[in-house]
């Protein structure tokens, strides 16, 4: 068995009165690429920002190779969903990947040629080195969405929270990007990605996780993600996912 870099245990979170997330208990193993799925409100978003300590939970606790998420933030990578992303900033694509590189930092270090390295190599794998002087603002949503994954790969951290990165990305960046996912697994990384599209779930992750407000479900994609949980997770939903062809 892998080594467990996150564990979640007895979690619980609520907005004002809304209880959104009730009593989760997840162990991920490092190696995976883990799909997050379930409805909108499931408390997908939820689970990423408890994990990452940005906002206040009622119960539980979320170990990260074996510390708080203060101590080992550095290398954690999170891409947030792109609702929450304020894409006026000023600052051009370049500037955007490099940032990947500030949390090894100390404050007024200055980046070396290896983090310029890392950046210009981050820009290759998005496919958006000739993009690389332009303003973010002027960008296309899938290129924005790129820039971001850019930044996050630039990082070269050890975890990767993914919140719906392909919303807007064309298909072949989508499988692009995939791919260096899996690379990253393959190198002992732990990433997970929050991921709509249920037809291509199969074949983008080893793992996943079926949320709706409770866990439903967690395991090898084979054996977890079947008709009976997807059922579970989406209720009412799913008639609409079957006509749509999202689960064919
Ligand atoms: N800051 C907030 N204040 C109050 N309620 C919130 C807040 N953020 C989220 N919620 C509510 O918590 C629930 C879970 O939200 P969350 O964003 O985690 O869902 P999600 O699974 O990511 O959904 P989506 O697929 O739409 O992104 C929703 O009912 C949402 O309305
Ligand atoms: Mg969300």
């Amino acid at each position: 068995m892998s080594q467990v870099t996150i564990s979640v245990k007895g979690l619980s979170v609520s907005y004002e009165r809304k209880r959104v997330l009730t009593n989760i208990f997840l162990e991920l193993e490092a190696g995976n690429v883990y799909g997050v799925v379930g409805p909108n409100g499931a408390g997908k978003s939820t689970l990423f920002k408890a994990i990452l300590g940005l906002i206040d939970v009622n119960n539980g606790t979320v170990v990260i190779n074996g510390k708080t998420i203060q101590d080992v933030r550095k290398e954690v990578v999170y891409v947030p969903q792109k609702s929450d992303v304020d894409w006026q900033f000023p600052a051009t694509v370049y500037d955007i990947i490099l940032m990947g590189r500030y949390p090894h930092k100390k404050m007024f270090q200055r980046l070396s040629k290896t983090d310029h390295d890392f950046a210009h190599q981050a820009l290759e794998e998005v496919g958006m080195t000739q993009f690389k002087d332009r303003q973010i603002g002027e960008l296309s949503g899938g290129q924005q969405q790129r820039v971001f994954l850019g930044r996050a790969l630039c990082q070269q951290a050890d975890i990767f929270l993914f919140d719906e990165p392909f919303v807007g990305v064309d298909i072949t960046t989508e499988e692009r990007i995939i791919k260096i996912l899996k690379k990253l697994a393959a190198q002992q990384k732990t990433l997970l990605v929050v991921h709509h599209d249920l037809s291509s779930v199969k074949n983008y992750f080893d793992k996943v996780i079926l949320l709706n407000q409770r866990l439903i479900a967690v395991g090898d994609t084979n054996t977890t993600f079947t008709e009976e949980n997807i059922s579970k997770a989406y209720g009412a939903q799913l008639p609409i996912l079957h006509k749509t062809g999202g689960l064919s």
